[in-house]
């Protein structure tokens, strides 16, 4: 095996020559491997028990009967485990939606007359129906099997790049969808000439993060409080609904720490359960302990009691697809049975319009022998508004948000926090979520990042390092959104339809943060789409509407109501901010709700008439944004930076749901961007070294090869 080496070289030779070296000695006099980072392959030194055996793997993949699969990290390769219910072939499809319908395809059996075990690279298209060809590049190593009177095994390992670019997925830190079938028979020929067709006959999928520490529950030992809906009854005729319901914590008498969550789901509504918040609220008995016997309340709207608003503080972040979390040994997010108050909001998604009862909720692990550091969780972001829009027709459309220096200045603690996991967040439009981080003029490492976001699959990531941000650095949350398949343009808010960008940061030590927000400034909004007056109201009047919207929505829907049409509340500059708003939440509060299945789902832009240029006269604001030519790809990229590059409206907000500084408008800032270390870590197997398809290569692949031969013996 000399491919251990290979892979460690950069792209040019004498660095290899170093770099094994270095990897020699470090093998005779075992130096101790850096804890964050896993081992070589070889370094292992594992036997072929060892291999089958479940416990090697840090990661299970899928844990089913028919069908079981983990994976563990090595330096230099992926070790898979898989384990089938069946006596014949195995086939394993790995995804890359981004990269034009091609799967990666994976058959294994064991020969039933023989013992012997076979693995094939192949690949095929989605769109041409499956028929998968075998990679001219083999790129897989089987390294055991074995075959009993029910179940086939195999172990086998891939390099996380394998050099094949066109026929194999490139395995990292991306969300990858992995496809499964089986067959109960061995494929016909052998040596697979003939054709398989997969169709689409496969039998499951599932997604993971093939790389990055895997959260590990230890739940023996914590006290568990179950936080659960009570017989919530979801009705069949509404398709997005936020429901919200008050806890008191559980009764203890001095601090704990929350030190992890499972989710509590049932198998009738699982499917329906798209997020669920836990807030710890900032209220005592006086003002919440009444709350506790309700059944909920739809959150944000007129029927939620206004002291709910105060419970804006994350303490656990679940979505769709994650197993939960634990956090990591020194840190615990406190919990103070006195007096304490916690709201569940749960997000369902009903698009079928179902109705069933749920009792859905988390199981929260807490401790009384405290951890070193009290975390906390922050969200950073773009403001839920109909300001953030993805443009119809778009193969890739970016947006981004700030969470601005004068935020982390006032809040963060001179010696700064510590990032320790990251959940990106957005819905179903999104291929890529970022959370990039910005000192002074110069761009750090990205903090946490998805090229292949899933919204099926929402599972926290660990950072392999923490990360310190320090006050004064900057937060971008960037999301890239692909609406190909979408004829209308999309608005930024809570159906799942519509489009959000988060990431849910957990860090400490705990500061008073809950969320730090952007949007585009209003008037720089209709400005950039060439608006300059709205019929019956001033821009400055347009704005206090907006901004009441995005200020007190930043996780409020709007609410579910008859939808009759109201007129806006005229603007008086006499009157008080507060009357303003008083009179605007009346206003919104006799909105219907958008659920966007409708396509007329009102929302405010249908409500602004323009005045102004008269070009767009007598259009509502809504049907301007409609009529543009956004297949113009000129004047689409023109609107996308000039909103991303342009000014940011951020909101700093408490624990106890006040701004820590007035809101402000900031120019996005001018740094210099991150330059990802030069990587062209692509490994081939050492059996590819024998195929003729790679002869433009081959002197380059010689010099490697000997050079990992040199360095082995
Ligand atoms: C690997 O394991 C075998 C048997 O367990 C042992 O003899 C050998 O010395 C080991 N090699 C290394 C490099 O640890
Ligand atoms: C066959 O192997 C599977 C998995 O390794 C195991 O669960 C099962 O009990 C085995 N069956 C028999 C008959 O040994
Ligand atoms: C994965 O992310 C970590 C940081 O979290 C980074 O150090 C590493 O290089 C990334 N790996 C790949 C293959 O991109
Ligand atoms: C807009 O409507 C007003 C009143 O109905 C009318 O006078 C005006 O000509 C219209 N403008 C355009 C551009 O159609
Ligand atoms: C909110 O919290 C901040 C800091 O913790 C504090 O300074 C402020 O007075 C609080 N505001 C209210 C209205 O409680
Ligand atoms: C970035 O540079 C541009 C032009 O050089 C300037 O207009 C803009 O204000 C700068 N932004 C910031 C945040 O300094």
């Amino acid at each position: 095996m000399q491919w251990s080496c290979v892979f460690s070289s950069s792209s040019s030779w004498p660095l290899c020559v170093v770099v094994c070296a270095c990897a020699a000695v470090a093998a005779v006099v075992a130096v101790p491997v850096a804890v964050v980072s896993p081992p070589s392959f070889r370094s292992a030194n594992l036997s072929t028990t060892a291999l089958l055996s479940a416990d090697r793997y840090g990661k299970t993949v899928l844990a089913g009967d028919e069908m079981a699969v983990a994976v563990q990290e090595y330096a230099d390769c992926a070790v898979f485990r898989v384990q089938a219910r069946t006596r014949g072939y195995v086939a394993l499809g790995f995804v890359d939606p981004i990269a034009a319908h091609s799967v990666d395809v994976l058959l294994f059996w064991v020969d039933d007359e023989t013992g012997v075990g076979h693995l094939l690279d192949m690949h095929g298209k989605t769109d041409t129906g499956l028929t998968p060809e075998k990679d001219v590049s083999q790129d897989y190593e089987l390294l055991a099997s074995s075959q009993n009177g029910s179940h086939v095994s195999a172990v086998f390992r891939r390099a996380w790049d394998t050099c094949d670019e066109h026929d194999d997925v490139v395995f990292g830190n991306d969300t990858m969808r992995m496809f499964w079938t089986t067959s109960d028979r061995d494929p016909i020929d052998r040596q697979y000439t003939d054709a398989l067709k997969l169709g689409s006959s496969w039998k499951g999928s599932q997604s993971f993060h093939p790389r990055g520490p895997k959260f590990r529950p230890n739940t023996d030992y914590y006290k568990k409080w179950d936080v659960t809906m009570d017989n919530m009854h979801l009705k069949d005729n509404i398709d997005t609904l936020y429901w919200c319901k008050i806890f008191r914590a559980p009764k203890i008498n001095m601090k704990n720490h929350i030190v992890g969550f499972v989710p509590l789901l049932h198998a009738d509504t699982q499917s329906l359960i798209h997020h669920m918040i836990l807030y710890e609220c900032d209220g005592g008995p006086d003002s919440m302990e009444k709350y506790v016997t309700l059944k909920g309340a739809q959150c944000y709207g007129n029927a939620m009691p206004e002291d709910w608003n105060k419970c804006v503080s994350p303490v656990v972040t679940w979505a769709m697809g994650s197993d939960g979390q634990f956090l990591p040994d020194h840190i615990g997010v406190p919990i103070d049975g006195r007096d304490k108050y916690y709201m569940l909001e749960v997000h369902y998604d009903n698009p079928t319009f179902r109705k069933v009862m749920d009792n859905s909720g988390v199981r929260v692990f807490y401790t009384g022998h405290l951890r070193a550091n009290d975390a906390g969780i922050m969200a950073v972001g773009m403001a839920v508004s109909p300001m953030h829009i993805v443009p119809p027709r778009q193969s890739t459309y970016r947006t981004v948000s700030l969470c601005d220096k004068d935020c982390t200045n006032v809040i963060f603690p001179e010696r700064g926090i510590k990032i320790t996991s990251v959940l990106l967040h957005a819905h179903l439009a999104s291929r890529q979520l970022k959370l990039r981080h910005v000192r002074h003029d110069q761009e750090m490492a990205t903090i946490a990042q998805d090229g292949r976001y899933d919204y099926n699959y929402q599972q926290a990531r660990e950072l392999v390092k923490e990360v310190t941000v320090y006050p004064g650095d900057e937060l971008i949350t960037e999301c890239v959104y692909n609406t190909e398949d979408r004829p209308q343009l999309t608005h930024g808010g809570y159906s799942t339809k519509q489009e959000m960008c988060l990431a849910f940061v957990t860090y400490y030590p705990r500061t008073p943060l809950a969320s730090c927000f952007s949007m585009t400034p209003v008037p720089f909004f209709f400005e950039t789409f060439g608006v300059q007056q709205f019929l019956d109201y001033n821009m400055e009047g347009v704005e206090k509407i907006f901004l009441k919207l995005a200020d007190s929505t930043t996780k409020k829907p709007p609410v579910h109501a008859p939808a009759t049409h109201v007129a806006l509340p005229a603007f008086d500059d006499a009157k008080t901010l507060d009357e303003l708003n008083q009179a605007h939440i009346s206003y919104l509060m006799k909105q219907p709700s958008f659920t966007i299945e409708d396509d007329n789902e009102p929302n405010l832009f249908k409500d602004l008439e323009i005045m102004e240029p008269v070009e767009f006269q007598n259009k509502t604001f809504q049907q301007h944004l409609d009529n543009l030519p956004w297949e113009d790809g000129l004047l689409t990229r023109n609107i996308e930076n000039r909103l991303n590059n342009g000014k940011h409206m951020t909101f700093c907000r408490l624990h106890n749901d006040t701004l820590a500084l007035m809101m402000n408008t900031y120019a996005f800032p001018n740094f210099t961007a991150y330059r990802e270390p030069f990587n062209d870590a692509c490994v081939a197997l050492s059996n590819k070294f024998q195929n003729t398809a790679l002869t433009v290569q081959s002197s380059y692949l010689l010099i490697l090869l000997s050079t990992a031969l040199i360095c082995i013996h």
